[in-house]
C-alpha cells in the first residue's frame, strides 16, 4: 500500500503546519495554544473537573482529530497541575490521517512550554498503525489511545463512557464529511452522564445536529478574532444495547483495590503491572520460585506478526498488540531486545500470494516487499527468496519483559505456591493451597495459562496445549552479519549472549517437556529453508542437543481468552431460550462469578498479545475505554465459548 494514510503537510513561513489533504490549519496561526485552552480546556471546564477527582477516579477525554497532539498535550498538563495524586486521565482521539513521527516532533517544536510532555509523547510514538493504539506514560497515570481511521468507521466500534469530548477536526467547510449526524449520534451514545463537549466551530447545523443527538448547546465567545464557538452538554443519555454476556459487570467502586494474579508468565505478569497503574494492591501467585519459568522462559521471541488482509479479529488484535508490546521495548535494558525488524520469507507460492495481498492491505511503515536480493542485504545474509520486511518489529528476551512488568510498584511476588482451589467467601476469593488459605482478594484473574481450567469454577474453559521447542546455537563470525529475524516456516533470530535462536516445533499429542533431538532436527531443517549458508555455518560442527520446552496454550479459535468469568452451570440455564432461537437477546443479566477475571489462551503470539490483553482485563475490571474495538474484544471474551455451547447444541 502506498502511504495514503500519513498526514500530507505544508509548513507556513513560520513553521505553523497545513494539512494539504483538508487545505486548512492544525490550529489558530495566532495562538494555537491559547485558543486550545479556551476552547476545550476552559470550554469543558476542565481546570475545576480535575480538581475535583478522587484518588483511583479516572476521567475520559474523547477527541475528533488528534493532529499534533497539542490537545493532548495541553489536557495533559492541566491534569498533572489539578488532578489528585492516584487519579488518571484517558484520552481517546480519533485520526484518519496520523503524523510521521518527524513531522509531529517538527510541529511540536512549536511548543517550548510543553517540552515535558512533549519528550515522553515523541518517545513513545512508535508503530502507530491503523485500528487502535494505545500509549500509556507516566507509570500508567496517563493514558492515550488512537483510534487510527476515520472517524465515522472508528466511533461505531469504541467501547468508552467519555466525560468531555473535544471536536476538532478541521473546519466544517473543509471537512463536511466528518460532521455528521452520524458523528454527533455516535458523539451522545459514546457520553457518560453529564458529559461536555467543546469546538471551535460556531456552524449553526453542527449545534443542530447536536441538539437533535441530545446535547444542549449554546454558543460563547471565542478566542482571539474568532468571535463565537459552541459549547454543550448531554440532556439525554442515548440508551445501549448491548448483549448482556458481553455487557461490562457491575462496577464495584466499594471493594479494596486489591487483586491475587495467578500465574507469573507474561499474562500474569503484564495483568500485575496493568492492575497495579491503576493502583491496585496486586498478590502475583507462582508456583515456581520465580517469574517466566515455562512459556515465557524463552531466551528470544519474536515479535511475528501473522496478519490476514481481511483484518479479521485476530488479525486487528495483533496490529493493536504489536505496536502496545513494541512501546515497551525502550523500557527495556538495550541488551534484552532488539528492533532490528522481521522478514517473513515468501517461501512458496501460496505464501506469496498471500503476502502480495497483506501488501495491498496494509502501510508500508508496518510491512513491505522485498526482492530476493534487497531480503538477502536487508537479512546480512543469502536467503533464497523474497518476503515481507516488518521494519519495528524484532526480538525481545521474554523473561526480561516479565521482569520490568513484574517489578512495577504496588506488586508483590509469592512464588513456590500452586493455588488450585478458589472459593467465594463474603466478597471475597480465597485461594487456597492444599486446602490451606494463601491469601484473599475480592478480584482473582488466572493467567496460568492451560492450568487456568483446574479450578472447579473453570474445568469449562476449552484449553488446549501444544508443546514446542526452541533450540540455540552458537554464534560463528559468519552468523553475526545476520541483521534480522527471518521467517518461514521457523525463524532464526540474531544472536544474543552468543547464542542464535531457532524455533519452534509444534508437538500436538506430547505431554513431556524434555529437548527431544527428532524437534531439533525439525527446527534445523526449518533453518535450513530459511538460509542454507546460514544453516551450514552454524552447523558446521555438529550441534549438541541444546534448547528448551515449553507448552502454548491456545483456544479453539485460536483467539485468546480475556475477561470476566460467569458461571456455565447458571449460564446455560439463564440463556436456555438461544439454544431454541440463536437470535435471542433475553434481557437477563448475566450470572458473572463476581470479580473472577482470566487472560490466556496466547498461543504462539503471546509477545504480541498478552501485554495488550492485560489492559484491556483492566479496562472490563476498572469500566474504563475498552483498548480495542468491541467486536475485538468480545471475539477474545470468555463467554463466546459458552454462547457457542449452547448454540451447538440446539443444532445437534
Ligand atoms: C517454543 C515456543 C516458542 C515461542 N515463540 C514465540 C515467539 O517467537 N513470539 C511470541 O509472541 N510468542 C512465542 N511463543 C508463545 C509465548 O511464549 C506465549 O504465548 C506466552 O509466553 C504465554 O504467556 P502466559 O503467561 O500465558 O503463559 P506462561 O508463560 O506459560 O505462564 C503461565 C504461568 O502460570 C504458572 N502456573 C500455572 N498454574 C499455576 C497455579 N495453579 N498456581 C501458580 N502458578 C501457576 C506457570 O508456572 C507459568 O509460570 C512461544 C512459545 C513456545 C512454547
Ligand atoms: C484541526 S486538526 C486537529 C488538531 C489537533 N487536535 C491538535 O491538537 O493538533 C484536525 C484533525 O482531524 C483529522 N481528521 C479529519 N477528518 C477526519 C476523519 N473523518 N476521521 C478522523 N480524523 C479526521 C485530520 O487528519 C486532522 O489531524
Amino acid at each position: 500500500m502506498t502511504d495514503t494514510y500519513h498526514a500530507r503537510l505544508a509548513w507556513d513561513s513560520r513553521g505553523q503546519p497545513l494539512s494539504c489533504h483538508f487545505d486548512d490549519v492544525y490550529f489558530s496561526r495566532e495562538n494555537g495554544l491559547g485558543e486550545t485552552r479556551h476552547v476545550f480546556l476552559a470550554g469543558n471546564r476542565l481546570e475545576e473537573r480535575f480538581a475535583r477527582l478522587q484518588p483511583g477516579e479516572c476521567f475520559v477525554i474523547g477527541e475528533t482529530g488528534f493532529g499534533t497532539g497539542l490537545n493532548f498535550l495541553c489536557a495533559w498538563q492541566l491534569f498533572e497541575q489539578k488532578a489528585p495524586p492516584g487519579a488518571r486521565l484517558q484520552f481517546v482521539s480519533v485520526e484518519k490521517y496520523p503524523l510521521t513521527r518527524a513531522d509531529l516532533q517538527q510541529a511540536l517544536q512549536l511548543w517550548p512550554e510543553l517540552s515535558r510532555w512533549t519528550g515522553p509523547l515523541l518517545e513513545r510514538y512508535l508503530a502507530i498503525h491503523p485500528g487502535y493504539q494505545r500509549l500509556v506514560f507516566a507509570g500508567g497515570r496517563i493514558s492515550l489511545t488512537l483510534l487510527i481511521g476515520d472517524v465515522l468507521d472508528e466511533l461505531p466500534r469504541l467501547d468508552a463512557r467519555v466525560n468531555a469530548w473535544f471536536l476538532d477536526g478541521f473546519a466544517p467547510a473543509k471537512n463536511p464529511g466528518m460532521w455528521t449526524d452520524a458523528l454527533f449520534s455516535q458523539l451522545a451514545r459514546l457520553s457518560a452522564p453529564g458529559a461536555t463537549l467543546g469546538t471551535f466551530t460556531s456552524a449553526g447545523f453542527v449545534r443542530r445536529g447536536l441538539q437533535a443527538a441530545g446535547f444542549d448547546m449554546q454558543r460563547v465567545p471565542g478566542h482571539g478574532r474568532k468571535r463565537e464557538i459552541l459549547q454543550g452538554q448531554l440532556s439525554q443519555p442515548a440508551p445501549e444495547t448491548i448483549a448482556p454476556w458481553y455487557a461490562r459487570p457491575p462496577a464495584r467502586p466499594d471493594i479494596p483495590r486489591e487483586a491475587i494474579v495467578v500465574g507469573a508468565g507474561l499474562a500474569g505478569c503484564a495483568t500485575a503491572a496493568s492492575l497495579a497503574a491503576r493502583g491496585w494492591r496486586v498478590r502475583l501467585v507462582e508456583r515456581h520460585a520465580y517469574i517466566a519459568r515455562e512459556g515465557s522462559g524463552n531466551p528470544q521471541g519474536v515479535l511475528y506478526l501473522k496478519l490476514s488482509a481481511h483484518h479479521t479479529a485476530l488479525s486487528q488484535l495483533v496490529v493493536s498488540g504489536f505496536g502496545f508490546s513494541r512501546r515497551l521495548l525502550p523500557d527495556l535494558s538495550g541488551q534484552d531486545y532488539s528492533a532490528c525488524g522481521v522478514l517473513q520469507l515468501a517461501f512458496d507460492a501460496r505464501e506469496t500470494k498471500r503476502q502480495q495481498q497483506l501488501a495491498a492491505a496494509f502501510p508500508a511503515d508496518l510491512l513491505h516487499p522485498l526482492d530476493q536480493t534487497q531480503a538477502s542485504q536487508q537479512a546480512g545474509i543469502p536467503v533464497p527468496a523474497g518476503g515481507l520486511f516488518f521494519p519495528e518489529a524484532g526480538w525481545l528476551h521474554p523473561p526480561a519483559l516479565c521482569q520490568w512488568l513484574a517489578c512495577q510498584p504496588g506488586i508483590e511476588l509469592l512464588g513456590h505456591h500452586e493455588p488450585l482451589e478458589l472459593i467465594r467467601q463474603h466478597q471475597h476469593w480465597q485461594v487456597l493451597e492444599h486446602g490451606q488459605l494463601l491469601a484473599e482478594a475480592p478480584v482473582v484473574v488466572l493467567a496460568a495459562a492451560e492450568h487456568c481450567n483446574r479450578f472447579s469454577q473453570t474445568r469449562w474453559l476449552p484449553l488446549k496445549r501444544i508443546r514446542g521447542q526452541i533450540t540455540t546455537l552458537a554464534a560463528t563470525p559468519a552468523s553475526q552479519h545476520l541483521g534480522t529475524v527471518v521467517c518461514a516456516e521457523g525463524y532464526v533470530a540474531p544472536a544474543w549472549q552468543g547464542q542464535h535462536t531457532l524455533g519452534a516445533s509444534f508437538a500436538f499429542d506430547a505431554m513431556d517437556l524434555q529437548p527431544s533431538l527428532t524437534e531439533q532436527q525439525d527446527n534445523l531443517s526449518r533453518l535450513e529453508a530459511i538460509s542454507p549458508a546460514l544453516h551450514q555455518t552454524l552447523t558446521a560442527e555438529p550441534p549438541p542437543l541444546r534448547g528448551r520446552a515449553a507448552f502454548r496454550c491456545t483456544s479453539p479459535d485460536y483467539l485468546p481468552l480475556v475477561g470476566p468469568l460467569a458461571d456455565a452451570a447458571t449460564f446455560a440455564e439463564t440463556y436456555a431460550a438461544l439454544a431454541k432461537d440463536a437470535r435471542q437477546q433475553p434481557d437477563l443479566t448475566c450470572p458473572w462469578l463476581d470479580g473472577l477475571y482470566v487472560n490466556t489462551a496466547h498461543g504462539s503470539r503471546g509477545l504480541l498479545t498478552a501485554p495488550l490483553a492485560a489492559e484491556l482485563l483492566a479496562a472490563w475490571l476498572d469500566d474504563e475505554p475498552l483498548p480495542l474495538p468491541r467486536a475485538v474484544a468480545e471475539a477474545c471474551h470468555p463467554n463466546r465459548f459458552l454462547l457457542r455451547q449452547l448454540i451447538r447444541a440446539r443444532q445437534n
